[in-house]
């Protein structure tokens, strides 16, 4: 790339020349959140890509979140500027694993939080996301036996709201189970009124000391709304960037880790940068594809999602 190029205004002539949107996740670089047409959590993201009527969309976030605004939009090019962005928690349930696992539950509805391949979708009845996971297992009869998968926090988080006995898929994401319990608590000795704000991601020891849980929109809105002043942030810290920006007076400390070498950047999302994000406008590439019989099965459980949460 030409180092004199000015990358914000490349990014918005090819945007228009191409009838391009940009949907970013708040896990991406703040350079990146700051030229989107869209940031939101993994439910407004579908939602856009849903509803867009770009030709392109230049999906700024990892892959499972590209797959899903393909099977909703499977006529439009979706682009991923790094391919490799993937994701832990999608990595920890395997389709095949999950075949068998789902065969020995046959009488249960699946519902799979949206953090999973395209290929697990295809095999789910309802997908969630953690705006609405609550919303959808409510939905649905009392006794009606539910699996939930991948993510074992959110599940555990999920039935203890509902009362509902889920059966858990074991799976986590690695940036939500590095949080210290102990760190947490000195910090909030030092900042006694700071408030907690928490992502379902996180294990239950972190979730108990949470003055508010839910998904990265539900956290930048509790404390645009809440009148403290502090705040202690448990999910990744890219989402800091909009906090700070919507919130110049008020403070924002990332939740501390257990290892003091690891740190609150999920890798995936990360490997996406302004750079790529140029390339792959400019190139139409990298580009995630989905097979059809995919599609056609996984489309549906992500729709009745969306009808639901509509
Ligand atoms: P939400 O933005 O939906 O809360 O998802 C968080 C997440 O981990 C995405 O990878
Ligand atoms: Fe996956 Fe966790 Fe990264 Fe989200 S933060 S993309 S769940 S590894």
């Amino acid at each position: 790339i030409d180092p004199t190029l000015d990358l914000f205004v490349e990014i918005e002539r090819l945007k228009k020349e191409k009838n391009a949107v940009i949907l970013a996740h708040y896990y991406q670089e703040g350079d990146i959140q700051d030229i989107a047409d869209y940031i939101g959590d993994s439910l407004g993201l579908s939602q856009q890509a849903a509803k867009t009527d770009a030709d392109i969309i230049v999906f700024a976030g990892v892959h499972f979140m590209a797959e899903t605004a393909k099977i909703l939009s499977p006529n439009k090019k979706v682009l991923l500027p790094d391919l490799k962005a993937g994701c832990s928690l999608a990595d920890s349930c395997p389709p095949h694993l999950f075949r068998k696992f789902k065969e020995s539950y046959p009488d249960h509805l699946v519902i799979t939080y949206v953090n999973c391949t395209a290929e697990l979708k295809a095999m789910t009845d309802i997908v969630c996301t953690s705006s609405n996971a609550i919303q959808i297992v409510e939905s649905l009869p009392k006794d009606q036996k539910i699996i939930f998968g991948p993510d074992k926090n959110l599940g555990a988080y999920v039935a203890k709201k509902t009362g509902r006995d889920l059966v858990l898929w074991n799976g986590a994401c690695m940036v939500h189970e590095i949080f210290s319990r102990e760190k947490i608590t000195k910090l909030k000795e030092r900042h006694p009124n700071a408030k907690l704000l928490a992502h379902p991601e996180c294990e239950d020891v972190i979730l108990q000391m949470a003055d508010y849980i839910g998904s990265t929109t539900g956290i930048l809105k509790y404390a645009t709304n809440n009148l403290a002043t502090e705040f202690i942030v448990a999910t990744e810290a890219g989402i800091l960037h909009q906090m700070q920006k919507d919130n110049p007076n008020k403070k924002f400390f990332p939740a501390p880790p257990n290892n003091t070498c690891a740190c609150n950047d999920c890798p995936h999302m990360k490997r996406n940068t302004l750079e790529k994000l140029y390339l792959c406008l400019k190139n139409e590439m990298p580009e995630v594809t989905v097979p059809e019989h995919i599609i056609a099965r996984a489309v549906k459980p992500i729709e009745r999602m969306l009808e639901i949460s509509a």
